[in-house]
């Protein structure tokens, strides 16, 4: 399988493969692609979401994805759709983060598939967190070691957010109270399948620290989020049709851009389950 690197620090494209006819040997090959790259790019595909199904049970089992309901096609897949007609709303995904990171175990993959596109942008951000851990000063690296990043989806999927959600027609996103729960993670953690070290940082979903003193914390978790979406850590993403773009979850955060209103995009969205996060 012949990977071309899209940027010095992340991203990998793979061009005249088909997912479904895969063995086993071309699959591990193709995860160990992803986690080297930490996202992959594989161009040309044509998959049913039962197909998309398929393929990310390859990966391992279905995430469990709450909130957000699943697409009447298949209860593993989410639609990822704005219409022409939701405008300027707020799109899913449109904030930098990780998938359910709040989650005990969050997804160790994503797969995303590109079904509609705008004629321009809706492109999609990704940035290293092995990099941004990289550059950091050894004496920097001892502070974080101890910290941990307190996650919850409460500023994201809480009752009160409800309304952000509700301007995409063409999807069903239900905020409930079960967003207030917290989860305790390790702000840096060892990739399980790479041994590389990675900052588990996102500003979506971890909204307190626990180990820097009170009055450093807001500080250090802006800091943490200017450092870890700078652009030298990160790869943009401009969707072509077919485009099945698999990231690893552990290892990355993402952003989805809304700066085509009044055009339709689609993609379907599986997502794989993960492990608890070691930490490093
Ligand atoms: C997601 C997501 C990004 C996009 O599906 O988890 O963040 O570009 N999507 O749609
Ligand atoms: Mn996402």
């Amino acid at each position: 399988m012949e990977a071309v690197r899209l940027t010095g620090v992340m991203g990998a494209r793979v061009d005249g493969i088909d997912v479904r006819t895969l063995d086993d040997e071309g699959l591990a090959e193709l995860r160990a692609l992803v986690c080297e790259h930490e996202v992959l790019v594989v161009s040309g595909q044509a998959l049913t979401p039962y197909e998309q199904v398929e393929f990310s049970h390859r990966l391992g089992p279905a995430a469990d994805s709450p909130f957000i309901e699943p697409s009447a096609d298949h209860p593993e897949v989410i639609r990822v759709l704005k219409e022409a007609k939701d405008g300027n709303a707020f799109n899913f995904g449109g904030a930098w983060h990780s998938d359910f990171s709040f989650q005990p175990s969050p997804p160790s993959f994503t797969v995303l598939h590109a079904i509609d596109l705008p004629p321009w942008g809706g492109d999609t951000c990704f940035s290293s967190m092995t990099a941004a851990w990289d550059a950091l000063p050894a004496q920097q690296k001892e502070d974080l070691l101890a910290y941990r990043g307190v996650h919850t989806a409460r500023d994201a999927y809480s009752p009160r957010m409800q309304a952000v959600h509700s301007g995409l027609s063409g999807m069903n996103i239900v905020c409930d109270e079960s967003a207030h729960d917290v989860t305790l993670h390790p702000l840096v953690r060892v990739h399980p399948e790479t041994g590389r070290t990675v900052l588990f940082y996102n500003r979506a979903y971890v909204r307190d620290l626990v180990g820097p003193p009170d009055d450093e914390k807001k500080r250090l978790m802006e800091w943490l989020h200017l450092h870890t979406t700078d652009a030298r850590f990160g790869y943009r993403h401009r969707w072509s049709p077919g485009d099945l773009v698999i990231w690893d979850n552990r290892s990355t955060q993402h952003y989805a851009l809304n700066d085509y209103a009044g055009f339709r995009r689609e993609l379907h969205r599986t997502t794989v389950a993960g492990e608890t996060p070691i930490p490093a």
